[in-house]
């Protein structure tokens, strides 16, 4: 649930750092769980730089989310290593299953799924983090076991 006072008092503690932004919003993120559009002024006016600069950067980063995430939050690996042990091909028929895109949640709430950039995970590609927990070997009855544990 966002709330703008505890928002601005997150921008004042990060505020006095160098290149302020990006770490002012990483911690909104890590409260809130996104970055709603009415964070954008409260940062900018915080920063002395303009809406236009810090929206530029929110949607910029992938890291960052601009909806409220599901209940459980799926990372799947879509750089290299992973690639070449067909995390694409799964990805793909994954999400279809699911019914949603990268980025988006099940209709449920239950599951959000994102991508990254390699998790430093390559020996066990494909591989994942599930609520911040790596997750390798990845196939299609490991995906759906992680379906299964996000709607229990
Ligand atoms: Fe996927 Fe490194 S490429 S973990």
């Amino acid at each position: 649930q966002w709330d703008d006072s505890r928002a601005s008092e997150i921008i004042a503690m990060h505020a006095s750092l160098d290149g302020a932004a990006l770490p002012v919003l990483h911690a909104l993120q890590d409260e809130f769980g996104f970055i709603p559009d009415q964070a954008i002024p409260l940062v900018a006016s915080a920063l002395n730089l303009s809406k236009a600069e810090i929206h530029g950067i929110v949607t910029f980063y992938h890291d960052f989310r601009r909806t409220p995430p599901g209940r459980h939050v799926l990372k799947l690996c879509r750089a290299e290593a992973c690639q070449s042990m067909n995390s694409s091909g799964l990805a793909i028929d994954f999400l279809s299953k699911l019914g949603i895109s990268w980025g988006e949640t099940t209709r449920d709430g239950t599951l959000t799924v994102e991508g990254v950039y390699c998790l430093g995970l390559c020996a066990c590609s494909p591989s994942a983090l599930f609520d911040g927990e790596p997750i390798g070997r990845l196939d299609m009855a490991r995906l759906d076991a992680v379906v299964q544990q996000a709607r229990d």
